[in-house]
């Protein structure tokens, strides 16, 4: 089965099967076919934040179910959507429904499924701080779980969920948004955004509003040209190295970060690495943001790895700083 579509790097691999699900209470049903069984599966929603380097030889199971159902627990309202849910079309609803918390998340592509796997994040905020449970078949337990937020150990890009790897098959999250919440407006020109918006008092609407003009002046559009979001992980590095590697280039970027570690700009390190707008053949790092991978056209996965590992490469070699991937590498 053609994989071009259902990734948006679009990369045109092959997978052995592909399993479209739409009621996921059959998944234990599916895993139990013998050509399923032999493995390897991989599990995708829109396919927006993946690197496929060559055809799979095994199962690729899409999440498809739909729904969004919203209930009182004790005094708090819960949201529990299914995986197959698009992301951005959950925050526009959670907004339409008066909630506040998701407008800095909004326009991320992808699933709602996929959302808690690499914890999304944009504009200092991770969705991690909204998610109450997610739903997941266990492939170790043979069984649906309820992970609660603590199980899904959250952090910086990250959870239990891509610690290990095939795991889980995510099905639903729920969601806890509050009516009202601060505004996070210190991240990355919102604030500037809203100034030149002529925005005095601002709403999540208008957030929301900021971060589609920000993200659709910054990001390039997987619609337009193939990507997958940022490539790489902003570096987590002990605060004093982060610390001599500013004074030795004033202008990088640096946040602070839990425990001693601050975290920096992997975006400013590529481009003064020379790799921002770079390509061999039709792989290379966007012209627009140097964090970007971009398929141009006929790039394979083989090939885009071996620009994603020439970027890394020369970063190391120039500050001595190791890149990782953000998105998953299969
Ligand atoms: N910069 C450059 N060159 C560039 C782009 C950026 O030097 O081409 C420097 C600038 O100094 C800029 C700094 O990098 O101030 C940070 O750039 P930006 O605000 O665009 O954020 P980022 O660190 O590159 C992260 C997330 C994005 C998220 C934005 C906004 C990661 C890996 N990336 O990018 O998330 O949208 O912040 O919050 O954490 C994603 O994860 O796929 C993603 C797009």
């Amino acid at each position: 089965a053609p994989l071009g579509a259902r990734n948006t790097l679009r990369v045109n691999a092959k997978a052995a099967l592909l399993a479209e699900v739409h009621d996921v209470t059959k998944l234990a049903e599916l895993l139990a076919y013998p050509a399923v069984k032999r493995g390897p599966v991989w599990v995708l929603g829109e396919g927006s934040n993946l690197l496929i380097k060559g055809d799979i030889d095994g199962t690729v199971i899409a999440i498809a179910n739909r729904g969004v159902e919203t209930f009182q627990r004790d005094d708090r309202v819960l949201i529990r959507v299914a995986a197959g849910e698009h992301w951005d079309d959950f925050v526009r609803w959670s907004l339409g429904q008066g909630y506040a918390g998701l407008e800095n998340l909004i326009l991320i592509p992808g699933t709602v499924g996929a959302s808690p796997i690499q914890n999304i994040g944009a504009y200092g905020v991770d969705v991690a701080e909204f998610i109450d449970t997610v739903e997941a078949w266990d492939t170790h337990a043979n069984a649906f779980v309820v992970l609660d937020k603590a199980a899904c150990a959250f952090s910086y890009r990250d959870s239990t969920f891509k610690q290990q790897p095939g795991r889980w098959i995510v099905v639903a999250v729920t969601f806890a948004l509050p009516r009202e919440r601060p505004l996070s407006l210190d991240y990355a020109g919102i604030g500037d955004e809203l100034a030149r918006m002529g925005v005095v008092r601002a709403t999540p609407y208008h957030v929301a509003e900021a971060v589609v003009r920000l993200r659709s002046r910054k990001l390039p559009d997987p619609a337009v040209i193939g990507n997958a979001g940022s490539f790489f992980k902003n570096p987590i590095v002990p605060a004093a190295q982060a610390e001599s590697l500013a004074l030795a280039h004033p202008g990088l970027p640096v946040w602070p970060h839990d425990g001693g570690t601050a975290k920096i700009s992997a975006a400013w390190l590529i481009e003064q690495a020379g790799f921002k707008g770079e390509r061999e053949g039709d792989a290379g790092m966007s012209n627009r943001h140097a964090l970007v991978l971009v398929n141009h056209g006929k790039a394979t996965g083989p090939e885009l790895w071996a620009f994603a590992q020439k970027v890394m490469a020369g970063v190391k070699a120039r500050f001595g700083v190791p890149l990782e991937p953000e998105p998953l590498v299969i």
